[in-house]
């Protein structure tokens, strides 16, 4: 099983910022512990603070992979190229964010690429992305 997980842009400085919104713990050492976790997993991880870079990976894995997590950072709230990119796909795609939107700025509240993915997980930090793996494991069994 092949799942690949996207995180977009400023998500690369994960553990450094913003603690009291997101943590301090890098992306690398959650992610290392999930691949642990879930071995039998062909889990591949993608970042980039670039829209057009993210539309790309959406592509090339959008039609093979077995799923795609995605954390589109701001672009959540502004992207058409990527919510386009999500609708072209038979990948299921699931949205996550580490922190609860909805207690934020009203700018967070809308998210762009929503109602194309298959669901949407946020607010419980890093274990958002281990959820929304669970996710796709059941579609598959
Ligand atoms: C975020 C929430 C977005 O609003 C923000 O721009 C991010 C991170 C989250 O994971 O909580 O970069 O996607």
């Amino acid at each position: 099983m092949k799942i690949l997980i996207i995180n977009g842009p400023n998500l690369n400085l994960l553990g450094i910022r913003e603690p009291k919104v997101y943590g301090n713990r890098t992306f690398e050492e959650y992610i290392q512990k999930l691949k642990i976790d879930y071995s039998e997993i062909d889990l591949v991880y993608f970042q980039s603070n670039i829209e057009g870079e993210i539309v790309t990976k959406i592509q090339e894995y959008g039609f093979t992979a077995d799923g795609i997590i995605l954390n589109a950072g701001a672009y959540t709230h502004t992207s058409v190229a990527i919510r386009d990119a999500i609708a072209a796909v038979n990948t299921p795609v699931t949205e996550v964010h580490l922190s609860n939107l909805l207690t934020r700025e009203s700018f967070r509240h809308v998210s762009m690429i929503g109602p194309v993915c298959r669901g949407s997980i946020m607010g419980f930090g890093l274990e958002s992305y281990r959820l929304a793996l669970i996710y796709l494991l059941n579609l598959k069994s």
